[in-house]
């Protein structure tokens, strides 16, 4: 063990978890600056408080996520900011505020609930700076106090510097998403899809590459993807009121702010389970990722886990050939925080085969 590991390793023990510890690396931004009149996030039909605004706080959301909006921080003009969340958390006031079992107490509940969504935000969307865990300075835990703190760092699919974008609008600003190439548009075409979720089909050619407006890559912290779920999602908005035409205008996931769409289309995707999923491999690699993501979370928030089981589908899993094509198991991520008997659902393979 090196001088500077066994100092750094009784600073780590002496100050207590929240805070940002010093020796994490600092945030490098890559995102443009918001201008100095930019809109802010709000709430067009100015829903109540919900109960999570009882107990999570601005400062918690900021120990949590200084590397949100590709490491500049969180911004309430950017797609990820504690006002975000907190208007997106008013659209489904049992987040973080509902206790549907005596198996914890109704604090717990609400803290795992929070958890289970950040791991969800963290595997999809986080820095994952896995750098720090060849850090020989740093133990595991310390390196996990770091990268854990990476969450919504990427507004895009394959971001910043996504390569669906067009070279010159690389992704550093939300409005850079509205163009892409064809890998990007992520539109499945069928005779009803057509009817519900028409796909913007205008196209534009920059030095004889062609360029398409209807561009459904993954964008939010859960990555919204597909013509299909930009209209599910539209849908939801339509039900509250909110007009906006996504399949026409996919990139509003990520510019419009009234109300937040990132974060909202995020919640909307983790409280509405529905296809698609994840692949086997996406599952079975993620699966282990994001159930250390929900320990680090729940550990932050003094809350127990708890048992392992029905943290995982593995058990199920091993059924897999039986299961039926293109179907798996998977943790219902949107539920399993409850601690039901069976936490358990049969996923639809949605994504590319
Ligand atoms: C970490 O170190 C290992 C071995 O030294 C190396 O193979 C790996 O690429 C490194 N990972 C990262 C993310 O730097
Ligand atoms: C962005 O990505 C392209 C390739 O897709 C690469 O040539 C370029 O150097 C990258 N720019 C930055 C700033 O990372
Ligand atoms: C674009 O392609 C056309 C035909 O393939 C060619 O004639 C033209 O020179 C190209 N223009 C550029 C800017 O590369
Ligand atoms: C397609 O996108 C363009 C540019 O965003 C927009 O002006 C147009 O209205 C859209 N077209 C359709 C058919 O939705
Ligand atoms: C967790 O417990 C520690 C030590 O009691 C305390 O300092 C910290 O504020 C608690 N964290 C939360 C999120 O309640």
């Amino acid at each position: 063990m090196s001088k500077i590991k066994i100092v750094i390793t009784i600073l780590y023990h002496a100050i207590t978890i929240l805070g940002i510890p010093d020796y994490c690396p600092k945030p490098i931004s890559r995102a443009k600056e918001p201008s100095e009149h930019c809109a802010e996030a709000s709430d067009p039909n100015e829903l109540p408080k919900s109960g999570i605004e009882k107990w999570f706080t601005k400062e918690m959301f900021e120990d949590l996520f200084p590397h949100a909006n590709l490491g500049y921080g969180p911004h309430a003009c950017m797609p990820y900011s504690y006002e975000a969340f907190i208007i997106a958390a008013r659209y489904f006031p049992e987040f973080g505020a509902e206790s549907p079992s005596k198996v914890y107490e109704p604090e717990e509940h609400h803290r795992r609930d929070v958890s289970a969504f950040f791991a969800h935000a963290i595997q999809e969307t986080g820095e994952n700076n896995l750098d720090l865990y060849n850090n020989t300075d740093f133990t595991v835990d310390m390196a996990s106090e770091c990268f854990y703190r990476g969450g919504f760092y990427n507004w895009f699919e394959r971001g910043p510097n996504s390569s669906f974008l067009h070279p010159s609008f690389p992704g550093y600003n939300p409005v850079d998403g509205k163009r892409c190439i064809e890998d990007g548009k992520y539109c499945k075409h069928e005779t009803v899809l057509d009817m519900w979720y028409p796909c913007n089909e205008t196209t534009e050619l920059h030095a004889n590459v062609t360029f398409y407006r209807g561009c459904y890559f993954g964008r939010g912290a859960l990555q919204l993807s597909w013509n299909y779920n930009y209209g599910l999602f539209q849908q939801f908005l339509l039900s509250k009121k909110i007009e906006v035409d996504l399949l026409a205008n996919p990139n509003l996931v990520i510019t419009k702010m009234d109300p937040p769409l990132a974060m909202l289309a995020s919640l909307w995707f983790y409280m509405t389970p529905q296809p698609p999923k994840p692949s086997m491999h996406s599952i079975v690699v993620g699966e282990s990722r994001r159930i250390k993501a929900f320990k680090w979370f729940t550990k932050y928030f003094n809350v127990t886990a708890g048992p392992e089981r029905t943290l995982s589908c593995k058990g199920m899993l091993e059924g897999f050939e039986a299961v039926q094509h293109m179907y798996s198991w998977h943790p219902d991520w949107g539920n399993m925080w409850r601690s039901r008997p069976c936490d358990c659902e049969p996923a639809p393979y949605g994504g590319e085969s």
